[in-house]
């Protein structure tokens, strides 16, 4: 084990090899013309922003998305230069800063435009403007019947450059059935088309997330935006379904794993409870040992008396309710753990893993919410 995990407490593992992987298949998935624009919001699912970044873009990807400006500031402060896409809003008093770190902006307000435009003015640069079409999902984005009208609107300033047109899948994760998905598709071609004809042509039309990436080609156009399955996680068991159906099922390896060390063993009788609430009573004498890492780490609280730990490749029950700093779990059947040894909270210990799948089941949520939720202050160490 390095020195810097033999002094941590809690920290995060990502394993710059399996991200590497993920964006080579992606990559292979797209060929060389599809510009591929992982995104690395949400502190890169909990990845890290700048570790990871720096790490997609080194194995071959073009592009960055993040969803606010102060992401694209740490990008460009760390030394990243490649082209950043914020996909969220970013307020009119902070375009001429998002102007000047030279980001893709996604608009479908004429306010945006407007003031995007007078700050590219006076700084004389141009703006780069992705125009996100509404097609379904009621979002974000411009009406359909209105974009006509918006794209000229936009056109009457100089220093705005339409670069791109989008588009977001409403309902693609969580069905087998592609129906909405491609309703929203045929909107979103007619949408370039009607431009098209008043002899509006953007050079880069994307709609595609990891879902609509792995399972339909027919999204790609000129660049992908994956996010989940970058960091080698489905994103749901329906895609993984369908993808199997379609004979487009890919290699994906998870990046993330997240340990803790013992604080403390205790031996306590049959009959005792554990923790706030007594809402685990022990059936017999138990070995008990004390992690520290609780609901203020994004160790959810619905994870009480549910969840398993890994110590020495083996499972250990969670005892009671998550608290805010500390849960328990029973290592009666590990009794060679010892204080301070090593526990997996998520990922693989020998033969045993601990999914985010199987963490997102036990507290009734998705695998996106188990790793963006583990505290950004908790240190990220990049393995081989
Ligand atoms: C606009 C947009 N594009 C792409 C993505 C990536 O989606 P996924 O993580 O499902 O690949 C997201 C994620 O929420 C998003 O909001």
């Amino acid at each position: 084990m390095s020195n810097i995990k033999r002094g941590l407490l809690i920290w995060v593992e990502v394993n710059q090899s399996a991200l590497s992987h993920n964006i080579k298949v992606f990559r292979k998935l797209v060929g060389p013309k599809v510009l591929l624009a992982p995104s690395v919001k949400a502190n890169a699912y909990g990845h890290d922003l700048i570790k990871t970044s720096k790490i997609v873009l080194k194995s071959g990807a073009d592009w960055l998305c993040v969803n606010a400006l102060f992401e694209a500031r740490q990008l460009r402060t760390a030394g990243i230069k490649s082209p950043i896409y914020i996909m969220g809003y970013v307020l009119k008093k902070d375009l001429p800063e998002a102007v000047k770190l030279k980001c893709r902006l996604v608009v479908y307000n004429h306010e945006t435009i407007k003031a995007l435009a007078d700050a590219a003015r006076r700084l004389r640069k141009k703006a780069f403007i992705h125009i996100k079409v509404e097609t379904g999902n009621n979002r974000q984005g411009v009406k359909m019947d209105e974009l006509e009208d918006f794209v000229r609107f936009a056109k009457r300033f100089p220093q705005i450059v339409i670069e791109g047109i989008a588009t977001h899948f409403a309902n693609i994760e969580d069905t087998t059935d592609s129906s909405y998905a491609h309703y929203q598709l045929k909107n979103f071609m007619a949408a370039f088309d009607g431009l098209k004809k008043i002899g509006v042509k953007i050079p880069i039309r994307h709609c595609a997330n990891s879902a609509a990436t792995i399972l339909f080609p027919e999204t790609h156009f000129d660049l992908v935006r994956p996010g989940i399955a970058v960091y080698g996680l489905w994103p749901s068991e329906e895609v993984k379904k369908v993808a199997q159906k379609k004979h487009r099922l890919i290699s994906l390896e998870p990046v993330l794993s997240w340990k803790t060390r013992i604080a403390q063993i205790k031996e306590i009788p049959k009959g005792a409870f554990v923790g706030y609430g007594c809402t685990y009573k022990t059936s017999r004498r138990t070995r008990i040992a004390i992690l520290p890492v609780g609901y203020y780490d994004g160790y959810d609280r619905g994870l009480s008396n549910k969840a398993h730990v890994l110590i020495h490749g083996k499972r250990a029950e969670v005892r009671g309710r998550v608290c805010m700093n500390i849960i328990m779990v029973d290592v009666t059947n590990i009794p060679q753990a010892r204080v301070e040894d090593t526990t997996v909270l998520l990922g693989k210990d020998g033969r045993e893993e601990i999914t985010a799948e199987q963490m997102a089941d036990w507290a009734g949520t998705i695998n996106y919410e188990i790793t963006t939720r583990i505290r950004e202050g908790i240190q990220r160490i990049i393995v081989a």
